[in-house]
Protein backbone atom coordinates (compact mmCIF):
# COMPACT_ATOMS: atom_id res chain seq x y z
CA UNK A 1 0.00 0.00 0.00
CA UNK A 2 1.17 3.29 -1.08
CA UNK A 3 0.68 6.21 1.32
CA UNK A 4 0.29 10.29 -0.52
CA UNK A 5 4.00 10.57 -0.63
CA UNK A 6 4.15 7.32 -2.52
CA UNK A 7 6.12 5.39 -0.01
CA UNK A 8 5.74 1.81 0.29
CA UNK A 9 3.93 0.78 3.79
CA UNK A 10 4.47 -2.68 4.64
CA UNK A 11 5.05 -3.11 8.24
CA UNK A 12 3.54 -2.14 11.26
CA UNK A 13 4.63 -1.76 15.22
CA UNK A 14 1.82 -3.12 17.57
CA UNK A 15 2.42 -1.84 20.73
CA UNK A 16 0.38 -5.20 22.66
CA UNK A 17 0.37 -3.24 25.94
CA UNK A 18 1.41 0.08 27.76
CA UNK A 19 2.58 -1.88 31.03
CA UNK A 20 6.26 -2.68 31.66
CA UNK A 21 8.26 -4.66 34.41
CA UNK A 22 11.15 -2.19 34.19
CA UNK A 23 10.60 1.31 34.86
CA UNK A 24 13.34 3.31 32.15
CA UNK A 25 13.99 7.31 32.84
CA UNK A 26 13.47 8.47 29.54
CA UNK A 27 10.16 5.98 28.53
CA UNK A 28 7.96 5.28 31.75
CA UNK A 29 9.60 6.25 34.72
CA UNK A 30 8.13 4.97 39.02
CA UNK A 31 4.61 6.55 38.98
CA UNK A 32 3.29 7.07 34.98
CA UNK A 33 -0.36 6.61 34.41
CA UNK A 34 -1.27 2.87 33.38
CA UNK A 35 -4.33 2.92 30.62
CA UNK A 36 -7.69 0.96 32.12
CA UNK A 37 -7.04 -2.69 31.35
CA UNK A 38 -10.28 -3.08 29.43
CA UNK A 39 -8.92 0.24 26.76
CA UNK A 40 -6.49 -2.40 25.64
CA UNK A 41 -7.22 -4.41 22.68
CA UNK A 42 -7.65 -8.14 23.10
CA UNK A 43 -5.57 -11.41 20.94
CA UNK A 44 -8.27 -11.68 18.29
CA UNK A 45 -9.29 -7.99 18.17
CA UNK A 46 -5.66 -7.72 17.45
CA UNK A 47 -5.72 -10.50 14.91
CA UNK A 48 -8.85 -8.88 13.07
CA UNK A 49 -6.75 -5.84 12.35
CA UNK A 50 -3.87 -7.87 11.23
CA UNK A 51 -5.93 -9.99 8.82
CA UNK A 52 -7.50 -6.20 7.34
CA UNK A 53 -3.69 -4.58 7.31
CA UNK A 54 -2.26 -7.87 5.20
CA UNK A 55 -5.04 -7.54 2.87
CA UNK A 56 -3.93 -4.15 1.73
CA UNK A 57 -0.09 -5.42 1.74
CA UNK A 58 1.48 -5.80 5.24
CA UNK A 59 3.88 -8.38 5.63
CA UNK A 60 6.68 -7.53 8.54
CA UNK A 61 4.96 -7.32 11.86
CA UNK A 62 6.96 -6.18 15.10
CA UNK A 63 5.02 -6.81 18.62
CA UNK A 64 6.42 -4.15 21.20
CA UNK A 65 5.40 -2.73 24.35
CA UNK A 66 5.60 -1.24 27.15
CA UNK A 67 7.17 -4.75 27.63
CA UNK A 68 5.03 -7.41 25.59
CA UNK A 69 6.41 -10.68 27.20
CA UNK A 70 3.75 -9.37 30.61
CA UNK A 71 0.85 -9.78 28.65
CA UNK A 72 0.11 -13.70 28.77
CA UNK A 73 -1.02 -13.83 25.04
CA UNK A 74 2.13 -12.85 23.83
CA UNK A 75 2.96 -15.92 22.71
CA UNK A 76 -0.12 -17.07 20.95
CA UNK A 77 -0.65 -13.73 19.39
CA UNK A 78 2.94 -14.82 17.55
CA UNK A 79 1.51 -18.08 16.23
CA UNK A 80 -1.26 -16.04 15.12
CA UNK A 81 -0.19 -13.23 13.18
CA UNK A 82 2.23 -15.98 11.82
CA UNK A 83 -0.57 -17.69 10.05
CA UNK A 84 -2.11 -14.76 8.14
CA UNK A 85 -2.06 -15.06 4.79
CA UNK A 86 0.36 -12.22 3.45
CA UNK A 87 2.43 -11.96 6.72
CA UNK A 88 6.04 -12.51 6.51
CA UNK A 89 7.51 -11.83 9.04
CA UNK A 90 7.06 -11.55 13.10
CA UNK A 91 9.48 -10.16 15.27
CA UNK A 92 9.26 -8.88 18.75
CA UNK A 93 11.05 -6.21 20.79
CA UNK A 94 11.76 -7.01 24.41
CA UNK A 95 13.56 -6.19 27.34
CA UNK A 96 14.35 -9.74 27.95
CA UNK A 97 13.83 -9.94 31.89
CA UNK A 98 10.84 -12.86 31.13
CA UNK A 99 12.04 -14.26 27.86
CA UNK A 100 13.99 -17.47 28.86
CA UNK A 101 10.81 -18.95 29.79
CA UNK A 102 8.97 -17.83 26.48
CA UNK A 103 11.85 -18.56 24.45
CA UNK A 104 10.43 -21.89 23.37
CA UNK A 105 6.67 -21.49 22.48
CA UNK A 106 8.27 -18.17 21.02
CA UNK A 107 10.23 -20.14 18.59
CA UNK A 108 7.93 -23.12 17.78
CA UNK A 109 5.19 -20.48 17.18
CA UNK A 110 7.64 -19.09 14.22
CA UNK A 111 8.99 -16.14 15.67
CA UNK A 112 11.42 -14.38 13.08
CA UNK A 113 13.42 -12.24 15.01
CA UNK A 114 13.89 -10.69 18.61
CA UNK A 115 15.11 -7.61 19.41
CA UNK A 116 16.38 -7.20 23.16
CA UNK A 117 16.49 -3.28 24.76
CA UNK A 118 19.77 -3.19 26.63
CA UNK A 119 21.67 0.32 27.28
CA UNK A 120 24.55 -1.03 29.26
CA UNK A 121 25.91 -3.84 30.78
CA UNK A 122 27.15 -2.63 33.63
CA UNK A 123 25.21 -3.68 36.48
CA UNK A 124 24.97 0.02 38.39
CA UNK A 125 23.89 1.90 35.79
CA UNK A 126 21.84 -0.85 34.38
CA UNK A 127 19.70 -0.34 37.31
CA UNK A 128 19.69 3.33 37.42
CA UNK A 129 18.51 3.37 34.20
CA UNK A 130 15.79 0.81 33.81
CA UNK A 131 14.77 1.91 37.78
CA UNK A 132 16.00 -1.52 39.13
CA UNK A 133 16.43 -4.17 36.48
CA UNK A 134 18.80 -7.09 36.59
CA UNK A 135 21.11 -6.45 33.73
CA UNK A 136 22.10 -10.55 34.56
CA UNK A 137 18.89 -11.57 33.11
CA UNK A 138 18.97 -8.89 29.84
CA UNK A 139 22.54 -10.09 29.28
CA UNK A 140 21.05 -13.92 29.81
CA UNK A 141 17.93 -13.41 27.09
CA UNK A 142 20.48 -12.54 24.82
CA UNK A 143 22.96 -15.79 24.98
CA UNK A 144 19.67 -17.53 25.27
CA UNK A 145 18.15 -16.47 21.99
CA UNK A 146 21.29 -16.48 19.85
CA UNK A 147 22.05 -20.18 21.25
CA UNK A 148 18.10 -20.96 20.30
CA UNK A 149 19.19 -19.99 16.59
CA UNK A 150 17.07 -16.59 16.42
CA UNK A 151 18.15 -13.55 15.09
CA UNK A 152 18.86 -11.70 17.35
CA UNK A 153 19.78 -7.86 17.85
CA UNK A 154 20.71 -5.70 20.78
CA UNK A 155 18.80 -2.10 21.13
CA UNK A 156 20.69 0.66 23.10
CA UNK A 157 19.88 4.24 23.50
CA UNK A 158 22.58 5.96 23.69
CA UNK A 159 22.56 7.89 26.91
CA UNK A 160 26.43 9.06 26.77
CA UNK A 161 29.46 7.90 23.99
CA UNK A 162 31.39 4.93 25.82
CA UNK A 163 29.86 2.16 24.97
CA UNK A 164 32.24 -0.71 24.19
CA UNK A 165 30.94 -2.82 26.48
CA UNK A 166 28.15 -3.40 23.90
CA UNK A 167 29.96 -3.81 21.07
CA UNK A 168 31.21 -6.59 22.52
CA UNK A 169 28.54 -8.82 21.79
CA UNK A 170 28.95 -7.94 18.39
CA UNK A 171 32.77 -8.68 18.76
CA UNK A 172 31.53 -12.44 20.07
CA UNK A 173 28.11 -13.73 18.82
CA UNK A 174 26.11 -12.90 15.53
CA UNK A 175 23.99 -10.19 16.98
CA UNK A 176 23.44 -6.57 15.61
CA UNK A 177 24.08 -4.31 18.10
CA UNK A 178 21.58 -0.85 17.38
CA UNK A 179 22.77 2.49 19.03
CA UNK A 180 19.13 4.67 18.96
CA UNK A 181 19.50 8.47 19.39
CA UNK A 182 16.43 9.16 22.27
CA UNK A 183 13.76 10.82 20.63
CA UNK A 184 11.72 13.70 22.20
CA UNK A 185 9.06 12.00 22.86
CA UNK A 186 7.37 11.55 26.27
CA UNK A 187 9.79 11.20 28.90
CA UNK A 188 12.18 11.18 26.34
CA UNK A 189 12.49 15.18 26.22
CA UNK A 190 14.31 15.42 29.52
CA UNK A 191 17.21 14.21 27.95
CA UNK A 192 19.92 15.43 25.85
CA UNK A 193 20.31 13.07 22.65
CA UNK A 194 24.13 11.99 22.19
CA UNK A 195 24.73 12.12 17.99
CA UNK A 196 24.98 9.02 16.57
CA UNK A 197 28.27 10.49 14.37
CA UNK A 198 29.96 11.27 17.42
CA UNK A 199 29.42 7.88 18.65
CA UNK A 200 30.84 6.30 15.38
CA UNK A 201 34.07 8.54 15.80
CA UNK A 202 34.37 7.09 18.94
CA UNK A 203 33.93 3.76 17.98
CA UNK A 204 36.40 3.99 14.97
CA UNK A 205 38.98 5.72 16.67
CA UNK A 206 39.09 1.81 18.51
CA UNK A 207 38.11 0.27 15.87
CA UNK A 208 39.95 2.26 12.23
CA UNK A 209 38.82 -0.81 9.89
CA UNK A 210 34.93 -0.42 10.68
CA UNK A 211 33.55 -0.20 7.19
CA UNK A 212 30.10 0.43 5.77
CA UNK A 213 27.69 -2.47 5.61
CA UNK A 214 24.78 -2.55 2.83
CA UNK A 215 23.44 -5.91 3.14
CA UNK A 216 19.81 -5.98 4.31
CA UNK A 217 19.15 -6.38 7.97
CA UNK A 218 15.69 -6.28 8.66
CA UNK A 219 12.53 -3.37 7.80
CA UNK A 220 13.65 -0.67 9.72
CA UNK A 221 16.34 2.64 9.14
CA UNK A 222 19.11 1.42 11.06
CA UNK A 223 22.71 1.80 9.17
CA UNK A 224 24.57 -0.92 9.46
CA UNK A 225 28.85 -1.04 10.13
CA UNK A 226 31.19 -3.79 10.08
CA UNK A 227 34.00 -3.96 11.88
CA UNK A 228 37.13 -6.76 10.77
CA UNK A 229 37.13 -9.58 13.24
CA UNK A 230 33.59 -9.19 14.28
CA UNK A 231 30.44 -11.93 14.14
CA UNK A 232 27.69 -9.04 14.52
CA UNK A 233 27.21 -5.84 13.35
CA UNK A 234 26.98 -2.52 14.43
CA UNK A 235 23.64 -0.21 13.81
CA UNK A 236 22.85 3.53 14.15
CA UNK A 237 19.24 4.77 14.56
CA UNK A 238 19.54 8.22 14.13
CA UNK A 239 15.97 9.66 14.23
CA UNK A 240 17.56 12.95 14.84
CA UNK A 241 20.68 13.67 13.07
CA UNK A 242 19.84 11.08 10.30
CA UNK A 243 16.81 11.89 9.60
CA UNK A 244 15.38 9.28 7.67
CA UNK A 245 11.72 9.97 7.17
CA UNK A 246 11.53 9.91 2.95
CA UNK A 247 12.10 5.78 3.34
CA UNK A 248 9.93 5.22 5.83
CA UNK A 249 7.83 2.46 5.74
CA UNK A 250 5.86 2.02 8.74
CA UNK A 251 2.68 2.51 10.60
CA UNK A 252 1.86 1.95 14.54
CA UNK A 253 -1.03 0.25 16.69
CA UNK A 254 -0.89 1.68 19.95
CA UNK A 255 -2.26 -1.26 23.00
CA UNK A 256 -5.52 0.98 22.69
CA UNK A 257 -6.38 0.52 18.77
CA UNK A 258 -5.20 3.75 17.61
CA UNK A 259 -3.24 3.63 14.25
CA UNK A 260 -0.39 6.39 14.14
CA UNK A 261 0.85 7.09 10.59
CA UNK A 262 3.85 9.07 12.47
CA UNK A 263 5.51 8.80 15.63
CA UNK A 264 5.92 12.85 16.17
CA UNK A 265 1.80 13.64 15.88
CA UNK A 266 -1.51 12.56 16.66
CA UNK A 267 -2.20 11.66 12.98
CA UNK A 268 -4.12 8.39 12.73
CA UNK A 269 -7.13 6.71 13.17
CA UNK A 270 -9.49 5.10 15.79
CA UNK A 271 -9.40 1.18 15.28
CA UNK A 272 -10.77 0.40 18.13
CA UNK A 273 -13.79 1.91 17.57
CA UNK A 274 -14.94 -0.49 14.29
CA UNK A 275 -13.05 -3.87 15.81
CA UNK A 276 -15.95 -3.14 19.20
CA UNK A 277 -18.72 -2.03 17.25
CA UNK A 278 -21.28 -4.40 18.05
CA UNK A 279 -23.68 -3.49 15.60
CA UNK A 280 -21.28 -5.01 13.26
CA UNK A 281 -20.13 -8.58 11.24
CA UNK A 282 -16.60 -9.97 11.39
CA UNK A 283 -16.75 -9.33 7.79
CA UNK A 284 -18.11 -5.72 7.69
CA UNK A 285 -15.57 -4.89 10.26
CA UNK A 286 -12.64 -6.15 8.23
CA UNK A 287 -13.98 -3.97 4.91
CA UNK A 288 -14.29 -0.79 7.14
CA UNK A 289 -10.73 -1.54 8.95
CA UNK A 290 -9.43 -1.65 5.62
CA UNK A 291 -11.15 1.61 4.47
CA UNK A 292 -10.30 3.13 7.60
CA UNK A 293 -6.51 1.89 7.54
CA UNK A 294 -6.43 2.60 3.72
CA UNK A 295 -7.48 6.23 4.54
CA UNK A 296 -5.42 7.08 7.74
CA UNK A 297 -1.85 5.78 5.30
CA UNK A 298 -2.70 8.41 2.47
CA UNK A 299 -2.84 11.33 5.54
CA UNK A 300 0.38 9.92 6.78
CA UNK A 301 2.89 12.71 7.02
CA UNK A 302 5.76 14.35 5.18
CA UNK A 303 8.58 13.55 8.11
CA UNK A 304 8.40 14.33 11.35
CA UNK A 305 9.45 17.32 13.63
CA UNK A 306 12.16 16.58 16.24
CA UNK A 307 14.38 19.12 14.93
CA UNK A 308 11.59 21.80 15.86
CA UNK A 309 9.94 20.14 19.21
CA UNK A 310 6.84 22.50 19.06
CA UNK A 311 5.22 21.32 16.57
CA UNK A 312 5.53 17.68 17.91
CA UNK A 313 1.72 16.98 19.17
CA UNK A 314 2.16 13.62 20.12
CA UNK A 315 1.66 13.45 23.71
CA UNK A 316 1.31 10.05 24.76
CA UNK A 317 4.58 8.39 26.25
CA UNK A 318 6.69 6.12 24.45
CA UNK A 319 5.11 2.83 26.21
CA UNK A 320 1.74 3.33 24.78
CA UNK A 321 2.92 3.82 21.31
CA UNK A 322 5.32 0.96 21.13
CA UNK A 323 8.63 3.10 19.65
N1 LIG B 1 13.70 7.50 22.24
C1 LIG B 1 14.27 6.41 21.66
N2 LIG B 1 14.03 5.15 22.04
C2 LIG B 1 13.20 4.97 23.07
N3 LIG B 1 12.80 3.84 23.70
C3 LIG B 1 11.94 4.19 24.68
N4 LIG B 1 11.80 5.52 24.74
C4 LIG B 1 12.59 6.04 23.76
C5 LIG B 1 12.88 7.36 23.29
N5 LIG B 1 12.33 8.45 23.84
C6 LIG B 1 13.26 2.53 23.27
C7 LIG B 1 13.64 1.56 24.37
C8 LIG B 1 13.53 0.25 23.67
C9 LIG B 1 12.47 0.49 22.63
C10 LIG B 1 11.21 -0.25 22.90
O1 LIG B 1 12.22 1.89 22.60
O2 LIG B 1 14.93 1.71 24.86
O3 LIG B 1 14.73 -0.14 23.05
FE1 LIG C 1 10.02 -0.94 29.67
FE2 LIG C 1 11.33 -0.73 27.37
FE3 LIG C 1 10.13 1.43 28.39
FE4 LIG C 1 12.30 0.40 29.58
S1 LIG C 1 12.19 1.33 27.53
S2 LIG C 1 10.40 1.05 30.61
S3 LIG C 1 12.05 -1.75 29.22
S4 LIG C 1 9.13 -0.41 27.68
Amino acid sequence: MKDGYGREINYIRISLTDRCNLRCAYCMPEGVELVPREEILREQEILLIARAAADLGICHVKITGGEPLVRRCCDSLVRGLKSIPGIRTVTLTTNGILLKEHLQELKDGGIDGINISLDTTDPERYRAITGGGDVARAVEAVHTCVEAGIRTKINAVAMREDNGDLLLFARDLPVDVRFIEIMPIGFGKQFRPVDNRRLLDAIRRDYPGIVRDNTKHGNGPAVYYRIPGFRGSVGFISALHGKFCSSCNRVRLTSMGYLKTCLCYEDGTDLRKIVRDPELSEPVKKEQLKRAIREAVLKKPEAHCFDAPGAITENHLMASIGG
